[in-house]
This record gives C-alpha cells, sequence and structure tokens, in this order.
C-alpha cells in the first residue's frame, strides 16, 4: 500500500510527463490542496483553467467544475478523481424543469450559478460564481427581469445586495442548508471575540449573525486580513486548512451542522481521495466528456461571465 508520500512523489513525477495542471477547490481534503498547482474557488478555478498552457487539466472539484473547465478548453483532456463527484445544488435543477420555468418567463434574462449542469448553463445568458454575483447581477439591464437559478439563498443574498427584484430557482445546497442557527448562537456566546464567517449558500437565520458572507476566497482573505484572532466559520470545513497555512497564528472554529457531526464536509467533494487523484493521472481515466453541442451552447454564457468580471 502507497503512503501519502508515495503517493504525492507519483503525483508530481506524472505530472511532468503528462504537461498536466492539477487545479482543486478549497473542499477537497488537505492532501489534495497540498499536491495541487492551483488551489481557489469556483470563479478563480474557471480564470486558472482559462488560461492554462497545460495538455491535461486534473480536476479536483466536483463535476460541474470539471465541466467548466472543458467547455473553457475544448481540446484539452480533463480528467478528474471521480465522476461521481456531483452536487446538490445542480442535481436539483434538472435541465427539462428548468426550460419549463424558463418559458413561464420568456421575457428575462436568465443568471446562472456556475454551480449547474452544461444543460443548465446552455439556457442562460450568462454565468456568476459567489464571488461575482453581485457584480454580473448588477450588470444585467436594468429593464429587463431576472430569474436566478438554482442557489436560493446565493438569490436572496444578492437581491439584497443590488436591490434587484429578481425570480429565484427553488434550490440549496445539501451542505450549507444544514448549519444549525441554534448552535451557531451558542458559539458566538462562547466566543464572543470571534467574527462569523458564511458562505452565502447558508439561510438567511444563518446569514443574518456573520459578520461577513462572501465566496470561499472571499472568506480566506477576509479572515487573514482581519485584525481579530478568532472566526466561527461557517462553510464546508476543507476552507480551514488554507486558513491554518495562511493565517496559523488565529483561530478558527468550523461551524457544527445539524445532523450530529462536528463539522460539516460535502460528501460529493470528498469522494476525491489522494489514491483516485493518483489512479486517474496514471490510466488517464476518468475523463469529462461532454457533447460537443453542449459545450458550444454553454462556452457564450460563461465567456460573459468572465468578461463581466
Ligand atoms: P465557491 O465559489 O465560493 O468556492 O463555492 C463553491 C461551492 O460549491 C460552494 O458550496
Ligand atoms: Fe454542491 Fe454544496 Fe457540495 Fe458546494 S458544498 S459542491 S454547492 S453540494
Amino acid at each position: 500500500v502507497d503512503t501519502d508520500v508515495d503517493l504525492e512523489s507519483k503525483i508530481n513525477a506524472l505530472k511532468k510527463s503528462l504537461n498536466a495542471v492539477i487545479l482543486a477547490h478549497y473542499y477537497q481534503e488537505s492532501e489534495i490542496q497540498d499536491v495541487a498547482d492551483f488551489v481557489g474557488d469556483s470563479l478563480a478555478l474557471a480564470q486558472a483553467a482559462a488560461k492554462t498552457d497545460a495538455d491535461v487539466i486534473v480536476f479536483c472539484g466536483v463535476h460541474f467544475m470539471a465541466e467548466t473547465a472543458k467547455i473553457l478548453n475544448p481540446t484539452k483532456q480533463v480528467l478528474l478523481p471521480d465522476l461521481k463527484a456531483g452536487c446538490s445544488l445542480s442535481d436539483r435543477c434538472p435541465p427539462a424543469a428548468f426550460q419549463a420555468f424558463k418559458a413561464k418567463h420568456p421575457d428575462a434574462f436568465v443568471v446562472s450559478y456556475v454551480n449547474s449542469s452544461a444543460a443548465v448553463k446552455a439556457m442562460s445568458d450568462v454565468i456568476c460564481t459567489s464571488s461575482n454575483a453581485v457584480k454580473i447581477v448588477s450588470q444585467v439591464p436594468q429593464d429587463r427581469q431576472i430569474l436566478f437559478a438554482p442557489d436560493q439563498h446565493l438569490g436572496r443574498h444578492v437581491m439584497k445586495q443590488t436591490g434587484r427584484d429578481m425570480v429565484l430557482w427553488p434550490g440549496s445546497c445539501i451542505v450549507h442548508e444544514i448549519f444549525s442557527e441554534k448552535k451557531l448562537v451558542q458559539l458566538k456566546v462562547e466566543h464572543p471575540d470571534a467574527e462569523v464567517v458564511a458562505h452565502p449558500e447558508c439561510e438567511q437565520p444563518v446569514l443574518r449573525h456573520a459578520d461577513f458572507i462572501g465566496s470561499t476566497k472571499g472568506i480566506l482573505d477576509y479572515v487573514v486580513a482581519s485584525p481579530k484572532q478568532k472566526f466561527i466559520v461557517v462553510t464546508e470545513a476543507g476552507i480551514l486548512h488554507q486558513m491554518k497555512l495562511k493565517a496559523p497564528q488565529k483561530t478558527y472554529i468550523p461551524a457544527p451542522p445539524d445532523n450530529g457531526c462536528a463539522c460539516n464536509e460535502c460528501p460529493y467533494m470528498r469522494l476525491n481521495t489522494l489514491q483516485k487523484l493518483y489512479q486517474c493521472m496514471r490510466d488517464r481515466t476518468p475523463e469529462l466528456i461532454l457533447p460537443e453541442h453542449l459545450q458550444t451552447a454553454a462556452r457564450a454564457p460563461l465567456q460573459r461571465m468572465l468578461e463581466w468580471s
């Protein structure tokens, strides 16, 4: 059996021989983040994918993120350690139902969150991520009604920030919707000196306790820059790894979910392991395959996002 150190050196050798780049999201296990060439939030990963000159993109994240990398790099091979790493938000917005929703508002401008399938992106006018959603929505012509999918909590947050009214698809994330307001308040009482930082996919009763709301990268940058020394972190616990690397002297308390677990992990993100990462590079499979017509249709709204960001 390979140790993590063996796996890391084999992965590093494969990176060179394949001319591969490893992109990892902050919700990946620490060992994967440590071996990656680039760790980022959804926007930064899409931007990194758009400008890489590697021949192979190994995407350590979930399926819709790897799809985005493929759409922006149609001639490159995109590998992902586990094809089953999906996303509850994306799954809760099936393309046929979304098409029917859109048909009810035929003149609306459609803004879709990047956590959606390529088929939903293909039906959208522009894509956004949690870090640029406010900026993107602000650029939609004032006279257009906006449909926003699939995360209703991010949608409400953006409505508040921009003052724009939007019709929301009723989606949510199984990880962020189960943070407990009661446990968060208990933690705040125990640690009155801590700041609360939260991801906008959390529900309103949780978000109203936050001192800062932002994307994973936004949260990370905030805690590193803040003069405060203690933070209650209300998002997937993988982000704590970079916080501890970037500001090791500070204290980070992961907010607990309502399911009895001590901290909150995304079951899809955590399907990827160092062992599977090594195997997918060694065997050059599983590979992300996406029909050409979907790639073409989803590319325009994604490129519009990159231009508007
Ligand atoms: P970020 O874009 O903030 O990294 O969020 C991605 C995600 O899946 C949050 O659950
Ligand atoms: Fe999807 Fe939620 Fe996991 Fe993010 S944390 S990948 S939104 S299921």
